[in-house]
């Protein structure tokens, strides 16, 4: 399959809109990372992403929507649902009971009877979403089990040949995915599925209540498993010094660093470096990959999050 390359203007995005009510699968960027997208209602569409990537296929997607009103549309709505809305458009994703009527394809959420909506904040998404007029199924826009693509370069890299077309709109400001937020249970109560570009104190600031976090036995976020993130280096991390024969991948203050995610300790800075420092250092060959202790506050959470994943044990 020949794989376009778009550009993020009228024309490109006109282009992109057409390629997806066809049924074809087109990578296009978000705030957080490059989403692969497909037509939601499209179970051969949908199928074609979990193909494309390789993924199991019980792994259920997001849907990215243009509006609440659209949102409402799919999933049965309540007061917590209200209250984090008021945070998008953004890096955020809310899994939500499934209403009745919800013309979404079951293959979307690998049947289950919730589903996770997030309105994107990138303007080239928007108006994507908006051209497009329905809701886009998209998980990242990487081989299953491999690094999220935070650059074009980075779709190009993994999955050229096996979609349509990646829509070209730069680097992602996030660099993180998005916060998923549970609000299935029936007592009211969200929970923490995946932290992410949203950090976990502006959720529960806008909740005015603690977010639960899951029980760890009992995955309801699939991509939560432990070696989702994996480069092909091994990492080890909380590195105080580097050892003979690893490539440092610094925070902060790190002189014998290779890549610094951030030299002034800027978290939000090292959230949008992190996914593209890790393909770069992979590029290079690198074995064994220290990274320097990164706080785990704020969007450290969720950067440590990934780092654990990534320096897990494969298979
Ligand atoms: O920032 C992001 O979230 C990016 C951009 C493209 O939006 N997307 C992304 O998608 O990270 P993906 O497929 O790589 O991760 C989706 C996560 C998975 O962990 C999946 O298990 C979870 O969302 N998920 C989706 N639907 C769910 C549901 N109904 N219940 C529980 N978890 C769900
Ligand atoms: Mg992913």
């Amino acid at each position: 399959m020949h794989t376009l390359r778009l550009s993020a203007d009228i024309d490109g995005i006109t282009r992109a809109a057409t390629l997806l009510r066809d049924g074809a699968l087109v990578a296009f960027p978000t705030e957080t990372v490059y989403g692969l997208g497909a037509d939601a209602t499209s179970g051969t569409a949908v199928a074609n992403v979990y193909a494309a990537k390789g993924r199991p296929a019980f792994n259920p997607l997001i849907v990215h929507v243009a509006s609440i009103t659209e949102a409402k549309r799919y999933a049965l709505w309540s007061d917590a649902a209200d209250r984090l809305a008021t945070l998008w458009p953004g890096p955020l994703t809310l899994v939500l009971p499934q209403a009745a009527a919800s013309p979404l394809a079951s293959l979307t959420t690998a049947g289950l009877n919730s589903v996770a909506l997030r309105i994107p904040a990138h303007p080239v998404a928007r108006a994507l979403l908006a051209t497009f007029g329905g809701p886009l199924a998209a998980p990242s826009a990487n081989l299953s089990g491999r690094i999220s693509p935070t650059t074009a370069a980075h779709v190009t890299d993994g999955l050229t040949g096996r979609i349509n077309a990646i829509l070209d709109g730069g680097a992602c400001t996030v660099g993180l995915e998005s916060t998923i937020i549970g609000l299935t249970d029936p007592d009211g109560s969200a929970t923490l599925l995946r932290p992410g570009g949203l950090p976990q104190n502006m959720i529960e600031d806008v909740l005015d209540a603690a977010l639960k976090t899951p029980d760890q036995t009992n995955i309801t976020a699939p991509g939560q498993l432990a070696s989702h993130y994996a480069p092909n280096a091994s990492l080890r991390l909380n590195a105080a010094e580097v050892d003979p024969g690893e490539t440092l991948l610094g925070f902060g203050q790190a002189p014998n660093a290779t890549l610094n995610l951030s030299p002034s300790a800027n978290l939000s800075e090292a959230a949008a470096n992190l996914f593209d420092h890790l393909h770069q250092l992979d590029a290079t060959g690198a074995a064994r990959i220290a990274v320097s202790p990164i706080p785990e506050h704020g969007l450290g959470q969720a950067i440590n999050d990934r780092l654990r994943r990534a320096a897990a044990p494969r298979g």
